[in-house]
């Protein structure tokens, strides 16, 4: 009986830990284990001393803890005289003192390396503005600076603001890969954390402060060729140089607020593409230049026929325009660049907003697996966050009909113009 029961316990608590180590995978989107960027990679080596040095003395522990129980434990019958009992030892003590302290410097000599190491900028020739953006409009000084972006936290979203360009976009950031980028981070309400685990993390934004930190999603050319040992004329390195970031390092990555911040924190997720200068340079210019109006009107003209006669603009992307303008009230809060009305600050700018692969900061995702926009499955995002925006993201400050957010409808929208707002946004590619 006592020895099913046992066998029990031993079963049950194998199957948990068994459960439990299921969540071990370390080829996740989210692991700290696939780095792909030198601030990553730092903090996965000083995690793997720590590792080490706290294995090495769990199984010394362990050995002589078991071995001790084996060996002297009592036996039946037993007449063997108890052992001396002694009271200090100190050959013993100062040794443990002594062992405890190496231990101790293993692990804080990398600790404090890694430390100074994220913590200092690298300014590279490669990495400055003049070296790599190709738009236009920088001065002498920005072309002089390395690329920074400012984060901001919202609850419960992300503003990414790009000071020297002169752009600010949300919730997806868009970097050069190989380039050191300085974060500047801020936050509008309460506490957040920047997390993108593969490549950095995780630095706090403090209300009232700015905090920074630095990241850069693959190796700089002197680091890959280092590590690879790749040879070659200055052509054929930077070529291969290219090839490795192109292979390895273009990409879209996960990130998540990772500092406890309200009812939705767990929603504040956020995403990064990592792309090839060029497409930088082209999105910038894009985000700049932003949308016309529809029917490729420009927006004087737009606005010249919606407010002399707004019936005479039909279909429903200009009736979507004109319930995002007036009665859903979406440009109190929203920009969108090139719309010279709607400039609102209080919640994302939602330039291109139809090109980023998911919507409500990460939490409704439209990526389809091949890499591009699942338009479907973008408007049913969408729709359901703009009819339904406190199911998805409880206690966010959309406009609601009975309060809660940041203004009141009068009315709720119907379906019929939630459909025709998210057709609308489906436009801002
Ligand atoms: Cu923001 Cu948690």
């Amino acid at each position: 009986m006592k020895h099913s029961f046992r066998g029990l316990i031993a079963l049950v608590s194998s199957l948990i830990a068994l459960a439990l180590l299921g969540g071990c995978d370390t080829n996740t989107r989210m692991s700290t284990f696939d780095t792909k960027g030198p601030i990553a990679e730092a903090q996965l080596d000083l995690f793997m001393v720590t590792v080490w040095v706290s294995l090495f003395i769990f199984v010394l522990v362990g050995a002589v803890y078991i071995v001790a129980m084996f060996k002297f434990r009592e036996r039946k019958d037993d007449d063997r005289p108890l052992p001396v009992q002694g009271h200090g030892n100190p050959l013993i003590e100062i040794g443990l003192i002594g062992a405890s302290i190496l231990l101790l410097v293993i692990v804080a000599v990398p600790t404090l390396r890694a430390i100074w190491y994220t913590h200092d900028f690298p300014v590279t020739e490669e990495s400055k503005l003049g070296a790599w953006y190709q738009g236009e409009g920088l001065s002498a000084a920005e072309e002089d600076q390395p690329l920074t972006i400012r984060v901001e936290g919202y609850q419960w979203w992300w503003g990414f603001a790009y000071p020297q360009l002169g752009i600010t976009s949300a919730n997806e950031l868009i970097i050069p890969a190989g380039k050191a980028i300085r974060l500047e981070l801020r936050s509008k309400d309460v506490i957040h954390s920047f997390w993108l685990p593969r490549i950095a993390g995780k630095v706090d934004l403090i209300p009232g402060r700015s905090n920074g930190m630095w990241i850069q999603a693959g190796d700089s050319i002197e680091d890959w060729q280092a590590k690879t040992g790749a040879t070659g004329s200055d052509e054929e390195l930077r070529a291969a140089y290219a090839q490795y970031l192109q292979d390895e390092i273009h990409n879209y990555y996960y990130g998540q607020c990772a500092e406890y911040c309200g009812d939705s924190h767990a929603r504040m997720l956020f995403r990064a593409s990592v792309v090839s200068d060029d497409d930088f340079t082209s999105w910038v210019s894009e985000i700049k230049t932003g949308h016309q109006a529809p029917d490729d009107m420009a927006w004087e003209d737009w606005y010249a026929a919606n407010d002399e006669s707004p019936e005479k603009l039909t279909g429903d992307i200009n009736e979507g325009l004109q319930l995002f303008m007036s009665r859903g009230k979406c440009a109190t809060c929203h920009a969108v660049n090139g719309n010279p009305r709607a400039v609102g600050v209080a919640g994302p700018n939602l330039t291109k907003l139809a090109s980023r692969q998911s919507v409500a900061a990460g939490w409704l995702n439209h990526r389809a697996e091949d890499g591009s926009v699942d338009v479907e499955q973008q408007y049913a995002n969408f729709f359901k966050w703009i009819k339904e925006p406190n199911t998805v993201k409880p206690g966010n400050r959309m406009w609601k009909a009975n309060g809660g957010g940041i203004g009141e409808l009068d009315e709720l929208l119907t379906d019929d113009e939630i459909h025709k707002i998210s057709l609308y946004l489906q436009t801002l590619k």
